[in-house]
């Protein structure tokens, strides 16, 4: 079981002027796998809050991952990548990466979102782009390998399991 904190990016959602459905799209989506939201807030699009919440959960310890959602186009308001690499110890290209790689084959649009990722102490940080529809395209691509990012991250795993071969690699 791993711990979840979805922390909602968005002006018009923090003003209490939208619905914040793309929260629900991950909520949705995190019942496919063993785990529970504790943490939930929506902020408006401002790097330094954004920045003091992602910091506050994972300093506090009561999360093993963060998804945000909005704020990473390209408009002038769009800060949510800035906010979270000013505070991640690593990144973890592979999961931007991929998330826009997959779902560029579904729409190009999906090129135009900076989302990274980033583990902070033992915290694994990921940016979901806004719309609900982008939340579950890219968080289908993401949600299978969680729960093996959490587990290295809290040092459980010493052995790779690879999902297709079952074959096993040595990690240290
Ligand atoms: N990624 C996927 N998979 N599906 C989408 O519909 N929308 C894109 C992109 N990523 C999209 C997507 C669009 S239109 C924008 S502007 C960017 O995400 C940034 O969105 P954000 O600023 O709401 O985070």
């Amino acid at each position: 079981m791993f711990r979840v904190g979805i922390l909602t990016i968005s002006d018009k959602g923090w003003h209490g002027q939208r619905d914040d459905k793309s929260g629900e799209v991950i909520r949705d989506s995190l019942s496919l796998v063993d785990s529970r939201v504790t943490s939930y807030e929506v902020v408006p699009d401002e790097a330094d809050i954004i920045a003091a919440r992602l910091t506050r959960w994972t300093d506090e310890g009561k999360v093993d991952v963060i998804l945000t959602t909005g704020g990473t186009g390209l408009a002038r308001r769009d800060v949510t990548p800035e906010a979270t690499l000013s505070v991640v110890d690593r990144l973890v290209p592979g999961l931007a990466e991929a998330m826009r790689g997959e779902t560029f084959k579904v729409t190009p649009f999906a090129a135009l979102s900076r989302a990274v990722a980033g583990v902070r102490g033992r915290c694994l940080i990921i940016n979901l782009p806004g719309s609900p529809q982008a939340v579950r395209e890219c968080l289908a691509v993401v949600l299978p390998v969680i729960p093996h990012a959490v587990a290295i991250i809290r040092g459980e795993v010493t052995e790779h399991i690879t999902p297709d071969s079952k074959e096993t690699s040595g990690a240290d």
